[in-house]
């Protein structure tokens, strides 16, 4: 069992391996155009929990990786973050304010936050294809995963899907499948590809994609009802906007009380195939707990 301190310690070192690989692998500020590679930076450097990096990170310490797990880490958050600028934008969610700051398009431009979020997309790819070309069946697994999680099937096509519901009347399933793609596919993606970098056998990448999914569904119910219960300073991103856009979500269909015991049934599956997994998995239960009781 992890105390509260030694659990904070050990995300901590995380986070940091996850900071400098973001300082080591990502272009300065100054690389022309540098405004840019500036706004891409910002968005990127702006804060923000790293979860999935380390998700990745934590997941590949079960197996005890030979290769280096940290670029594909950052492309993984190169991914997310490219996500993130351009959900914002004013033809999506409309937002101006994102990991405590202003978004990418109120501290750059509109056309500027594309373009970041464009090219944050593609260094993603650049950076997996030349680290790991050395083990290209590796390195071709952890592309096809992260593609496959972003692409128009999940993480963009969930972006679509919640945009339509500001004027469908979904059901709840279809819901969950919203949530599924997303959010679910890129969390699915950190603990995959933290599997193939360990080498993991197939069994346990199944598991790890059941594991992801339910951790991955969890953290957007969560989202959701944060965005009802929290506020904008403690977030880092404004509240009540889901309702203000008319975005369908959990607590429409369940209510607070019943989107919360939605959430919290979802990581028990979790825990308990994390359990079959080799290796010392209870800084990785932690973290699901962790996740289950965040109020930011
Ligand atoms: C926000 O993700 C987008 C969702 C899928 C809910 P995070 O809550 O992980 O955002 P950061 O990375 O910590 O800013
Ligand atoms: C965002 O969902 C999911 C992705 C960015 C792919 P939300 O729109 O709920 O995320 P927040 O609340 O703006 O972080
Ligand atoms: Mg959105
Ligand atoms: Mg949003
Ligand atoms: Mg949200």
């Amino acid at each position: 069992m992890f105390t509260e301190k030694k659990f904070k310690s050990t995300l901590n070192i995380y986070q940091k391996r996850v900071e400098e690989g973001i300082e080591q692998f990502v272009p300065p500020a100054a690389t022309p155009p540098s405004r840019l590679h500036q706004a891409m930076r910002y968005s990127l450097g702006a804060g923000g929990k790293r979860l999935r990096p380390v998700l990745l990170l934590a997941t590949a310490d079960l197996f005890a990786p030979v290769e280096d797990p940290v670029p594909a880490a950052v492309a993984l958050e190169c991914v997310h973050t490219y996500s993130l600028v351009h959900d914002d934008l004013p033809g999506m969610d409309d937002s101006s304010l994102r990991r405590g700051k202003p978004t990418c398009h109120i501290q750059f431009d509109e056309a500027t936050a594309i373009l970041a979020g464009d090219a944050l997309l593609t260094y993603a790819f650049e950076l997996m294809g030349r680290h790991y070309q050395n083990t290209p069946a590796l390195g071709n697994s952890l592309i096809r995963d992260l593609a496959n999680a972003s692409g128009s099937r999940r993480l963009i096509g969930g972006q679509m899907d919640d945009l339509l519901g500001e004027r469908t009347n979904y059901t709840s399933e279809q819901l969950k499948n919203i949530h599924l793609n997303k959010t679910a596919a890129l969390i699915t993606a950190a603990m995959t590809m933290g599997g193939r970098i360990g080498h993991a056998p197939e069994r346990d990448i199944q598991s790890l994609v059941l594991i992801g999914k339910s951790v991955g569904l969890t953290f957007q119910i969560i989202d959701d009802i944060l965005d009802v219960t929290s506020d904008d300073k403690t977030l880092g991103k404004p509240t009540g906007s889901d309702l203000d856009s008319g975005k369908a979500t959990y607590i429409d269909f369940f209510g607070l009380d019943g989107a919360r015991s939605q959430a919290r049934a979802h990581p028990e599956k979790a825990k308990r195939l994390c359990r079959d997994l080799p290796g010392d998995t209870a800084f990785l239960l932690e973290l699901i707990a962790f996740l289950e009781h965040r109020i930011q």
